[in-house]
């Protein structure tokens, strides 16, 4: 196991002229067994970074440790890390237990320990039944098990993972995400795993990185990146629906974004704002009202059973003192 630490991680693709800056320096220090959701849109270069950590991608500048030593150019197999990609590319004509092997097989580790860390791996991820199986007689979210597995077997000191869950349905996902939080309570390997999808890692992190054209954004547990967003767009990337951003709030101040997330504001009979009702979602246990309050759009949460204006109707909100959020206007950042 191990601690990593980026220091001024910058990735360039290409030379001289034609050089495209991807990673623009990036700092994080994760804890030895620490997991790390990296989250952000496409394009942001989350999967850049897991591969200069994994050694698959050359580091452009800024150092790279894992545990006590610079890794910069170290070979990727030296690294002592195993990664989990979304393409799962299990061998088909191989038992799942062939599988699972086959790396230590070419590693030479000896017949009987193979067995014996094939044997756990598949335990841990309920797997054992399925040994003798091929590939295709399982379902989607076995097989990724079977893939997690192979990387497990390696008793890696750092497990990458880069969307794993982005080929599974909804309900597999969330069962796979139980999972794969057990897997790290068991063994307590430092993780870095990334998505694009916000609830995921919400959900699955210890601390987050929240990553935006190649910058990181805000690097913190998901409490507080909900609680105290670090900008405007970490603010509207994280819950959902996305906070509120105003600009000419009625209580608004000059060269500042008001933020209020749609659960942070209640219905009231008076005062507050206008609050101009144009569409209504009914969700299971909620209402969603999209309306405008001036000219901007605003997003009301109200809660099953409560009585809630119709779309075309006028109703009066109040947000929570308590719960305002306030941006520099230009730059983004929290004020
Ligand atoms: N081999 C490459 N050559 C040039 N640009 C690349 C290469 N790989 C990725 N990029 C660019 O780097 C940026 C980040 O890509 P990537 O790390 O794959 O993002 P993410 O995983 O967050 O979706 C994108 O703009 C992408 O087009
Ligand atoms: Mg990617």
């Amino acid at each position: 196991m191990a601690s990593i630490s980026l220091k001024n991680i910058v990735k360039r693709y290409g030379t001289g002229k034609a050089a495209v800056p991807v990673i623009h320096g990036v700092n994080a220090e994760i804890k030895d067994g620490e997991f790390i959701v990296l989250v952000g849109p496409s394009g942001c270069g989350k999967s850049t970074l897991l591969r200069m950590i994994a050694g698959l991608e050359e580091i452009t500048g800024g150092e790279l440790w894992i545990g006590d030593k610079v890794v910069n150019n170290l070979e990727p197999a030296k690294r002592n890390i195993a990664m989990v990609f979304q393409n799962y590319a299990l061998y088909p004509h191989m038992s799942n237990y062939e599988n699972m092997a086959y790396g230590l097989k070419l590693a030479k580790v000896p017949e009987d320990e193979i067995k014996r860390r094939v044997d756990k791996a598949a335990k841990i991820l309920e797997l054992s039944h399925l040994l003798d199986r091929k590939p295709r007689q399982l379902s989607g979210g076995q097989r990724q098990r079977v893939a997690m597995g192979r990387a497990i077997v390696r008793q890696p000191q750092v497990f990458l993972f880069d969307e794993p869950l982005s080929n599974l349905d909804a309900k597999l996902r969330g069962q796979t995400r139980i999972e794969i939080q057990k897997l790290h309570a068991e063994l307590g390997i430092t993780s870095l795993f990334v998505t694009h999808d916000q609830v995921e890692a919400m959900t699955l992190a210890q601390r987050m990185i929240v990553m935006n054209g190649g910058n990181v954004e805000q690097f913190g547990t998901p409490e507080e990146v909900y609680h105290t967003p670090a900008s405007t767009f970490v603010a509207g990337f994280i819950g959902s629906p996305p906070m509120n951003l105003l600009k000419n709030a009625p209580n608004g101040r000059q060269g500042q974004i008001l933020g209020i997330r749609p659960e942070h504001i209640d219905l009231v009979e008076a005062g507050g704002w206008e609050f101009m009702v144009e569409t209504v979602e009914l969700l299971g246990a909620e209402r969603l009202l999209y309306g405008k309050v001036g000219g901007e759009d605003v997003t009301v949460r109200v809660e099953e059973g409560q009585p809630y204006p119709k779309p075309g109707e006028t109703a009066r909100i109040s947000a929570r003192e308590d719960r305002l959020h306030w941006f520099h206007a230009e730059t983004g950042k929290r004020i």
